[in-house]
């Protein structure tokens, strides 16, 4: 294992289906992180960056066809890379602790469950143009007719991925607690069905014992 710098920041990922309360408890966390005194960077997938919130705009918005599951991955993937290079590696290399509201486990599970080979394509793409993991993922998990529910009742402009519906949904859940169990070491996995407090205090008493 490699040793970090001491300044060398903190990058925690949230991950989850769709309504699962990601943005909120990501929000709550940046918040209760800053009243510490901690210099926190609240970001977001797809987006992030300038450019990365316009092809944000791109793979959100239109009919749930406008892109092949191909197509988005490479969108999703370019999206990351500039997110990278402009805010979470000058942010990391100050220091700065990076909130992100999904990353690279999203594409795994929303584009590589989406057909035969895909996950093998997500896996080669991320190895030659992302090649960064989080150090922590804090996987809010949710029963997906609830997420669904919480996630269309917010009447966004961004309904695209919520129209894909439940099954997928079941099978993202399933997806990210095996991708959990597979990396115990960077994942916790947190129960996003109690109230919001009480699922913000089992967050923070994940993330306490990696803040510097
Ligand atoms: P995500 O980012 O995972 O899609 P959000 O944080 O946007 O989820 O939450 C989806 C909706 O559910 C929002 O309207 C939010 O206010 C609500 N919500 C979030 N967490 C909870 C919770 N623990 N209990 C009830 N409602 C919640
Ligand atoms: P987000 O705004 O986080 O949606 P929500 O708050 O509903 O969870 O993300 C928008 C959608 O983009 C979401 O349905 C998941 C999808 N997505 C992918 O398909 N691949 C990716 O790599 C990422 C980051 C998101």
């Amino acid at each position: 294992m490699t040793t970090k710098p001491p300044n060398a920041g903190l990058f925690i990922s949230f991950e989850g289906i769709d309504g699962s309360g990601k943005s909120t408890q990501a929000r709550l966390l940046a918040q209760t992180l800053r009243t510490r005194g901690l210099d926190v960077v609240l970001t977001r997938e797809p987006g992030g960056s300038p450019g990365a919130e316009e092809i944000r705009e791109l793979v959100l918005e239109g009919p749930p066809d406008r892109w092949s599951a191909e197509t988005e991955l490479l969108l999703f993937t370019a999206a990351r890379r500039d997110h990278l290079e402009r805010t979470i590696r000058p942010a990391l290399a100050a220091g700065q602790i990076v909130i992100c509201d999904r990353f690279a486990d999203s594409t795994r599970m929303y584009q590589g469950l989406r057909g035969a080979g895909l996950r093998a394509k997500v896996d080669a793409l991320h190895a030659l143009m992302i090649g960064q993991e989080p150090d922590l993922t804090v996987l809010v998990d949710m029963e997906p007719n609830t997420g669904l529910a919480r996630a269309l009742a917010r009447q966004g402009h961004e309904e695209r991925f919520e129209a894909f519906g439940a099954d997928l949904q079941h099978a993202m859940r399933s997806g990210f607690l095996d991708l959990a169990k597979e990396q115990p070491d960077r994942f916790v996995v947190v129960n996003g069905a109690g109230s919001i407090e009480d699922v913000a205090q089992a967050v923070f008493a994940a993330v306490m014992p990696h803040l510097p």
